[in-house]
């Protein structure tokens, strides 16, 4: 079988998207990627650069463990050749989004997250009250063989009333609408590494 080509790819997550609201794939990043971010934000996770991620916005910003326990840093370009090639291949998939779906996506920010044994992310929408500017959620995982049993998935409320979980597998992408997508992130029995990040519009209030 031959593999399927970035194309390929990004016109299977972007027709589930349009159809579902959501969209998973495994293996969207090259491996050898994937393999280059892991160690990169293991890398950070050693040196202290990761920080308690907070909730809200501006002045209303906190750090809050009872709703969100991992610890993040924002990637800026130019810091690593892996992150450069990442925010590289989203860009592409931001501007193939934009041709398919008219989303008028303008720029895409992410950082890496790590949550430690038992930290979770309750229920929530990535969409602040007063900022609609996050479009796409898209969240790439970074851990090898992980198993069902340690817990750690994305949990999707879908609009149907099901759930739907997508295992934090190293290479997996899960791709879905910010502002109408309910989602948590579940305990896990492990370190769980992602690369998580947000496709956003031009703002109402930005001139
Ligand atoms: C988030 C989030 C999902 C995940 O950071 O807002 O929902 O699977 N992350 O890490
Ligand atoms: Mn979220």
């Amino acid at each position: 079988m031959t593999e399927p080509c970035q194309q390929d790819i990004f016109s299977n997550l972007i027709d589930d998207l349009d159809s579902q609201g959501w969209s998973q794939r495994a293996l969207f990043a090259p491996e050898i990627l994937t393999r280059e971010l892991a160690s990169e934000c293991r890398k950070r996770e050693r040196s202290g650069e990761l920080s308690a991620a907070s909730v809200g916005r501006g002045s209303a910003q906190q750090v809050q463990e009872g709703i969100r326990g991992d610890r993040i840093q924002w990637l800026e370009p130019g810091e690593s050749e892996a992150c450069d090639r990442y925010m590289q291949l989203m860009d592409e998939l931001r501007q193939t989004l934009n041709q398919e779906l008219f989303l008028g996506l303008e720029d895409f920010e992410c950082h890496f997250a790590c949550y430690e044994p038992g930290a979770f992310y309750l229920r929530h929408l990535d969409r602040f009250r007063d900022d609609d500017r996050r479009t796409v959620s898209a969240v790439l995982y970074l851990n090898d063989n992980w198993q069902a049993e340690q817990g750690g998935a994305l949990r999707l409320y879908l609009n149907d009333g099901r759930e739907h979980d997508v295992l934090p597998q190293a290479g997996t992408l899960a791709l879905f609408l910010s502002g109408e997508m309910p989602h948590e992130v579940l305990p896990a029995t492990r370190e769980r590494l992602s690369l998580t990040g947000w496709f956003r519009r031009r703002g109402t209030d930005v001139l």
